[in-house]
């Protein structure tokens, strides 16, 4: 018995049973294909990444700076997310062509938008540098030694690694800095507009729905990447071809059932798997609340505003997207963190860190210096929230801090610069300054004095002045400060030279901005924060290297680092609270139940109840008729994971991925695998509205689909 027992426990330890957490390297994969395999995956690592043969990684990219991209065509062909184009189509978009409000699909080749300053990057191959990176570095210096060395040594491997050719390097640290990998790219600057649905498939349940599930938003968008006539990438010409690239993706129209196995594609941003409680302590319970009681502030007037007229909607559409974006994911993550008893439990685990460590000296001080450093840090971080988030909310005092650059600059020909943009910036600034003031005031004033109340803004108010007296005197310094009056801004800048810095700085409002970041961001704890924050990664550093030694099982993955990785998981529902079930996928059905002419988010497109009613939804019906519009699956993705393609057991793309669950929001800390979702856009309902819904079918003429 006990014989059986040992034997069973050693095999646990050689292949434990992995759980659907994970980001996992591409070129390391290996090691993950037995279990992917187990779990339904019908390929092989190597046809997911290999430096030997064209593979489903060269259809990936990172679209711009933090979303994904997928190759659907040999001729170029990009889908991603709606909300990743969303930029792109807003700036093309004006009133009388308002593709955000009516869609646009190019019907040839020369109809495609271009969209300058939008890049598209992919991975030619990676390379595990860190012996290179770490030569010459040991653990006696100092961080700063230890840095210099390591940025001396990246120099020379990047520029030995893309000599002779058009490619990039960069290389990016692991555990941090216990490991170093480097991606060579190929990075495409020609890059047009396709097609985009209207707002309100693509952006439909706006951000009400926003990481909600159930969710019926069709986030998709199509792009395609030009190259110069050798195939390489090329600025913008009219004489540039549509990039041919080495893999493109399969389509499956099957669909996926609850259970099947599905993996994700793409570039995950930013996630933190091994923070100390300190860390989920102060993002769940004293940052998270502070920035969400903000950005309520701001997004009522905002939207207050947007209800109002066309004009308006379109001026605050993308800012308050990015706003609520982050506003309803805290929401969720310390919720999340609070059902898990998050920092309790990273609590039990540093208790066992520092038995294990007590003994070596190399570990043994490490969580005590955690603690310590992150008490300092919480103050600062508290600061410098309030400086985001209440001091800078405001156009209005944003403005006053680029007029202050202004009184600050003495070199002659850096005035004229400022003083030109300043010009321009503002005559924009009062085309529809009517309007757009009585927003502005009032998320100046109600933050500023939230941060009073709060006793943050001592330098304004004590927090036991009367809220209402607070208010008032905020609002003079609006009504005083010249930046509310278009001739007096004006006059100041046209005739503007180094003498009348004064005239600036005497201004109530920008008084106010100095004063503010004077007070809340010191050059003392600015300096201190540095600090910190670099004493708190060498912290880590050692931490995540003592968990290694500790027990190979306690690091199984390295944080998102927005570098290419895979997740794998399975279709499945979940129960979001007690007596609720959600089921993994939903269909049209559901648009039209959540139709309502009255709410903006809920405006069902006329055509698409065309369709509905006629039920004419071809080969993207699922075997029961329906039309599928998206799904939910364990895998672990986080914020740049949006446009990853979701693929199925054999490769074939069947969606793509667009948000998680907001029951499940802290999966950047936390991985719970009863709540953590992601949310995949169901490829069928995208090809739908390209093909059924636009007549877009020059498009769908170009997709390889899977027999
Ligand atoms: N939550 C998704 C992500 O983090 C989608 C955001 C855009 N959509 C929106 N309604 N704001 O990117
Ligand atoms: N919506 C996110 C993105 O833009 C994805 C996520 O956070 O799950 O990448």
């Amino acid at each position: 018995m006990k014989k059986v027992f040992t034997t069973l426990l050693a095999a646990l330890f050689i292949m434990p049973l992995m759980a659907d957490e994970g980001m996992w390297i591409p070129m390391l994969l290996k090691k993950n294909e037995a279990d992917m395999q187990q779990k339904g995956m019908k390929i092989s690592a190597e046809d997911i990444y290999s430096i030997n043969q064209a593979c489903l990684k060269d259809a990936i990219v990172l679209f711009g700076g933090g979303c994904t991209g997928e190759f659907v065509s040999d001729k170029g062909l990009l889908f991603t997310n709606h909300h990743c184009g969303y930029s792109y189509i807003a700036r093309n978009s004006s009133l009388e062509h308002n593709y955000l409000a009516n869609g646009f699909w190019a019907k040839s080749l020369e109809e495609e938008i271009p969209c300058p300053g939008l890049t598209v990057t992919r991975l030619v191959r990676m390379e595990d540098v860190t012996t290179q990176v770490l030569k010459g570095v040991d653990d006696n210096m100092s961080e700063a030694e230890r840095e210099l060395i390591i940025n001396a040594n990246i120099k020379s491997i990047t520029a030995k690694a893309i000599e002779g050719t058009h490619y990039s390097a960069i290389i990016k640290p692991f555990y941090y800095g216990n490991q170093y990998f480097m991606y060579v790219n190929e990075v495409f600057t020609d890059v047009r507009m396709v097609g985009t649905p209207p707002s309100n498939i693509g952006k439909f349940g706006g951000d009400t729905d926003n990481w909600m599930w159930p969710r019926h938003t069709g986030d998709f968008s199509v792009f395609r990447v030009y190259a110069g006539a050798d195939n390489k990438p090329a600025e913008y010409s009219a004489d540039n071809k549509p990039y041919q690239p080495l893999q493109h993706l399969t389509i499956s129209l099957k669909g996926v059932e609850e259970d099947d196995f599905t993996f994700v594609f793409g570039y995950p941003g930013t996630t933190n798997r091994y923070a100390t409680s300190q860390a989920v302590d102060l993002a769940a319970n004293v940052t998270n609340p502070v920035r969400i009681d903000l950005r309520t502030i701001r997004l009522n007037h905002y939207n207050n505003a947007m209800n109002q007229d066309a004009a308006q909607r379109l001026k605050y559409s993308s800012r308050v997207a990015s706003i609520a974006n982050g506003w309803k994911k805290w929401q969720g993550e310390s919720l999340g963190i609070k059902r898990l008893n998050g920092v309790e439990k990273k609590q039990e685990f540093e208790k066992r860190f520092q038995q294990w460590a007590a003994d070596k000296p190399m570990y043994k001080d490490v969580l005590p210096n955690m603690e310590k450093n992150y008490a300092t840090l919480k103050s600062i971080e508290l600061n410098s929230t309030y400086f985001s988030e209440a001091v800078r909310a405001a156009d209005f005092m944003n403005r006053a801090a680029a007029l202050l650059t202004l009184a600050n600059t003495t070199n002659d020909s850096m005035i004229q610069v400022y003083k030109n943009s300043l010009i321009k910036q503002n005559e924009n600034y009062f085309k529809d300054f009517d309007k757009h003031s009585i927003v502005d005031r009032a998320i100046f004033v109600e933050t500023f004095t939230y941060m009073c109340k709060a006793g943050f803004g001592g330098f304004v108010a004590n927090k036991d002045v009367d809220a209402t007296k607070i208010e008032e005197m905020l609002g003079n310094i609006y009504d005083k400060s010249v930046l509310t009056s278009e001739k007096g801004i004006m006059k100041l800048l046209n005739s503007y030279t180094a003498k009348d810095a004064k005239k600036i700085l005497k201004d109530p409002a920008v008084a106010l901005y100095q004063l503010a970041y004077e007070n809340l961001l010191p050059k003392s704890s600015r300096k201190q924060y540095n600090e910190v924050k670099k004493e708190i990664n060498r912290l880590y550093r050692l931490y995540v290297k003592g968990m290694m030694e500790m027990d190979a099982n306690n690091v199984s993955f390295p944080d998102a680092n927005l570098t290419l990785r895979v997740a794998y998981g399975h279709v499945k529902g979940f129960r979001p609270k007690d007596g609720v079930y959600y089921k993994p996928y939903t269909t049209l059905e559901g648009i039209i139940e959540k139709e309502n002419p009255d709410i903006y988010d809920y405006v069902v497109e006329p055509r698409l109840k065309e369709l509905y009613n006629t039920q004419d939804y071809g080969q993207y019906a699922n075997s029961k008729g329906e039309l599928p519009v998206g799904f939910i699956a364990t895998n672990h993705t986080t914020g740049g994971n949006s446009g990853s393609p979701v693929l199925n057991a054999n490769g074939e793309l069947i969606g793509l991925n667009f948000d998680r669950c907001w029951e499940g929001t802290m999966s950047d800390l936390l991985f719970d695998p009863l709540y953590c979702r992601n949310i995949t856009l169901d490829i069928r309902y995208c090809l739908f509205i390209i093909d059924k819904f636009a007549g877009a079918t020059n498009l769908i003429n170009e997709l390889t689909f899977s027999k």
